[in-house]
């Protein structure tokens, strides 16, 4: 562990900068060893300040020259920044730094990926690119003068003015360091243009290195039906003369919102029927829309200080999945969507890196960027809509522009704008900010003359964030079905607001069964006890797609725990069930599709946990087997009719429509391969002219143990395509037999193009390693080993990225004590590094506990 303790930060602790920044000139004079950046920046004291010590951040940079007001000043430096003596009045900065891009593997500040330049700021990557006031409530206008040889030399607001090797920007709108953003060079430009709603004309770009430019139509359009729908829906009109989005190889995250030049991870934007997924489609359709929404909720409305992140992340993952449920199906959406939660945010509410969704103390920033503040965060935006209703809630929305536009804002202000539209007093629904956990909420049914009462029940168990949890506001959307399977009420929105609450719904002829929690109206883990008739009859007749969807994942859920622990058979109503959902041709194909899913097992192995069983990742991994196998056999007369139903004759869209078929069509194809043998998949595989079709294909033949010639085909097929060599590089891992998974890995890492510095290629390999249950919990403890040493690795280039894989042990203390002593042991080799980085030590340090 190192020495020195990493210095925890905490929001009590605010206090506003002492100075105020009016402007910023930039002047980069590029080269891949040594850039020199001069800047010159204008200050003056802040009037809401008390404190006027003049500190600069600034980290791995040399300082060439520092003047205030033209004369030569030497500034005290650290390895955290500068400070020096200034004078009372406004006074201008200047300093010119050396700073090294190649050197910069970490991927933050201004590094190089496969020959240009570009910059990663946020969140406080500016202090790598020279000495300033590296927080988001410093705002200003920046002018940015770029010399480089380079044909493309970027960055943010509107051009002034280019010339051959020479580039200069100024950006109108007052912006934080972390939404600067430079790009240069060798790059082809796929055009477009938007006209915005009162009629400017908007010039758009996406870059991507030469090869690329056949990946760009798509992430093309899908930036323009963005920019249409957030004038429709929120009106949102775009601000610049010119928006541009670059495609990098080497990218911690996603994307990036800088101000009117997003920076975007190659795999969230360039897609091509041949190459990329249906999946691949809308997840980069949703990232553009977000990236975009940002421009408005994110960069002209910022965030004080990082605690608020949510405050921008969660409102803008609500505004996408408001896009995407408008572009494609919302029920499927909603449901994609509460899978990915369960998953994800749930698992970390319920470990040792349980936080609220605005934290209140972090070591790192990076480590809090997380399925917490963003999808925890827009469930949380989610509710607030439920309970207000849509009118107050545009209402609101436009208050919060009109009132915090230019402003770098807080969750008070927030919440403030709901408040003032209402009236209501929203003080204990802010809990959901504050408090880390997921509520558990139960429910018990009386039945007496027409009457039925609900009382429901909400705990949120303890962690170490919130050691004492209050009761929360949830928003219980519920309805009643009938004995005929017709609905009998209205959905009401039932609102609980005490640990234990009753409501009444009267003057019913016959007992109705319950619809608790529509729509997945609160971010909870519901218990609702029903007869086994009951959960049937909702998934044949409930109204609220979700809600139909979630009784057949409840049978299959409680199934599956009966398979684990007491060796009981496939549950057949379960299978009747799902079979009669899937086989109805009126309902959409994607619906059908996600109808065949399965919990995941490690959703299986939290449900054991929270029943405080030690679950055997074995053993969960046999049920989920012997689940599908007996799926295989319900299905045995329809699927291949079911499948033969899914071709499509038309050329490939990757629309909702084409997708959900695709989808359906692959679900079947992989029970018939599990009933007969490879050949169906083999003629899939084939045929295929779309990565869809073929990459479900293979997934089937190394299933059913076929898959070496097709492996060997599709790599010599894409070996020059990095994007799609990430697929074979993780498909391999997620398809391996769990005694085998970390063996394959290993192997993999050995391959030439292995690149480990590149984090897609390492999250290729290692993030399908740690979503592997079985494979990465294998009693053998080899996974938990392997993994351990290419962090070790890893974190000397890239602590960010490090960081990040290590939440793969966060779930680790809920196994044997065979497998916690080995995953203790290789969390502590890490821990015993030398010069581990702060952002690895902290999660580590909170994992291990
Ligand atoms: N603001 C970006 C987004 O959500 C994420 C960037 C986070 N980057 C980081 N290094 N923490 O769209
Ligand atoms: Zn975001």
């Amino acid at each position: 562990m190192p020495d020195i303790a990493p210095e925890t930060i905490y929001l009590a602790d605010y206090t506003p900068f002492g100075f105020i920044v009016d402007s910023v000139a930039l002047t980069f004079d590029l080269d891949p060893r040594a850039t020199r950046v001069t800047s010159r920046i204008a200050f003056r004291r802040n009037p809401e300040a008390s404190d006027f010590d003049f500190f600069l951040h600034g980290e791995q940079l040399k300082l060439n020259s520092a003047k205030i007001d033209g004369a030569a000043v030497s500034p005290k430096i650290t390895d955290k920044g500068l400070s020096c003596d200034v004078p009372d009045t406004p006074f201008v900065f200047e300093a010119e730094v050396e700073i090294d891009p190649t050197g910069n593997t970490a991927l933050e500040g201004l590094y190089m990926s496969n020959g240009m330049y570009c910059t990663q700021c946020e969140a406080e990557g500016f202090r790598k690119i020279t000495y300033y006031p590296d927080r988001p409530d410093v705002m200003a206008t920046f002018k940015v003068t770029i010399n480089g040889p380079h044909p493309v030399l970027l960055s943010n607001g509107n051009p002034v003015s280019s010339s051959e090797h020479h580039a200069k920007w100024y950006d109108p709108w007052p912006k934080p360091a972390y939404l600067f953003a430079l790009v240069a060079g060798d790059l082809i430009a796929h055009p477009g243009e938007f006209t915005t709603q009162s009629g400017r004309k908007v010039d758009l770009n996406l870059y991507v290195r030469p090869g690329d430019e056949g990946k760009c139509a798509f992430g093309m359009e899908a930036l323009i039906a963005s920019m249409k729908w957030d004038e429709e829906v929120y009106g949102r009109e775009y601000d610049l003369d010119l928006f541009n989005i670059v495609a990098v190889d080497d990218f911690n995250m996603g994307a990036m919102e800088n101000k009117g030049l997003n920076i975007f991870n190659s795999s969230a934007v360039l897609a091509s029927p041949e190459t990329s997924t249906d999946m691949n489609f809308e997840r980069i359709e949703a990232i553009i829309a977000h990236e975009y929404f940002h421009n408005w909720t994110g960069n002209r409305i910022t965030c004080r200080d990082w605690f608020q992140l949510c405050l921008k992340e969660g409102l803008t993952v609500y505004r996408d999945s408001q896009f995407t449920s408008d572009m494609r199906s919302a029920a499927v959406k909603r449901i994609s969507d509460v899978i990915d939660l369960r998953g994800r945010q749930f698992a970390e509410d319920q470990g040792p890196l349980a936080h609220p969704v605005r934290p209140e103390s972090f070591q790192e920033i990076n480590n809090f960027y997380t399925a917490t503040v963003y999808e925890k965060g827009a469930e949380v935006i989610g509710m607030l809509k439920t309970l207000v209703g849509d009118d107050a809630y545009a209402k609101a929305l436009d208050l919060y522009f009109e009132r915090h536009d230019g402003d770098a804002a807080t969750i008070e202000d927030w919440l403030k704008v709901f408040e003032d539209t209402t009236g209501r007093d929203l003080s204990q629904f802010k809990r959901w900010y504050g408090q880390a956990g997921t509520p558990r909420l139960s429910v018990e049914e009386a039945w007496e003359d027409g009457t039925l009462t609900l009382t429901f029940t909400q705990h949120t168990p303890p962690s170490v964030a919130t050691p004492d949890p209050q009761p929360q506001v949830i928003p219980i959307a519920t309805g009643l079905i009938g004995p005929n399977g017709n609905e009998l009420a209205e959905t009401r929105i039932l609102e609980m607001t005490e640990a234990r609450q009753s409501f009444v719904f009267e003057g019913l002829g016959a007992r109705p069964v319950a619809s608790i929690l529509r729509g997945f109206s609160a971010p909870v883990v519901l218990t609702h006890e029903l007869s086994d008739a009951d959960r049937a009859h909702l998934l044949a007749h409930d109204t609220d797609t979700f809600n139909r969807w979630e009784a057949g994942r409840t049978m299959a859920r409680q199934s599956l725990l009966a398979m684990i622990t007491k060796d009981a058979a496939p549950d057949s109503a379960y299978l009747d069930g799902i079979h009669a959902v899937v086989c109805d041709a009126s309902l959409d194909p994607a619906y059908r599709a996600l109808m065949l899913g399965l919990p995941s097992q490690s959703d299986l192995a939290s449900a054991l946990h929270d029943q405080g069983q030690v679950p055997d990742p074995a053993a969960i991994y046999r049920a989920g087997e012997a689940m599908r196998d007996a799926m295989a056999a319900r299905f045995a007369d329809k699927a291949q009719s079911i499948y033969d139903a899914c071709k499509i004759d038309a050329p490939y869209d990757p629309g909702a429509e084409q997708a959900g078929k695709r989808s359906l069509g692959n679900a079947m194809l992989s029970l018939i391969t599990r009933r007969t043998n490879g050949d169906l998949a083999q003629a899939q595989y084939d045929a295929a002219d779309n990565m869809t079709q073929q990459l479900s294909a293979l997934a089937c033949l190394i299933r059913a143990g076929d898959g070496e010639t097709a492996l060997a085909k599709f790599e010599s097929q894409w070996r020059d395509d990095r994007l799609v060599m990430d697929k074979w590089f993780g498909l391999q891992v997620l398809e391996a037999k769990p005694e085998e998974a970390a063996a394959v890995a290993d192997t993999l890492t050995k391959h030439s193009d292995f690149n480990w510095k590149n984090p897609n290629r390492f999250r290729a390999v290692f993030g399908s390693l740690s979503v592997h249950h079985a494979g990465f919990h294998h009693a053998s403890g080899d996974a938990y080993a392997l993994l351990a040493n290419w962090l070790i690795k890893l974190d000397a280039v890239n602590p960010q990225t490090t960081a990040r894989m290590c939440t793969a042990f966060q779930t680790w203390k809920r196994y044997d004590a065979d497998r916690q002593a080995k995953a203790a042991a290789a969390l502590d080799r890490i821990l015993a590094t030398p010069d581990l980085s702060p952002d690895t030590t902290e999660m580590l340090t909170r994992i291990r506990g």
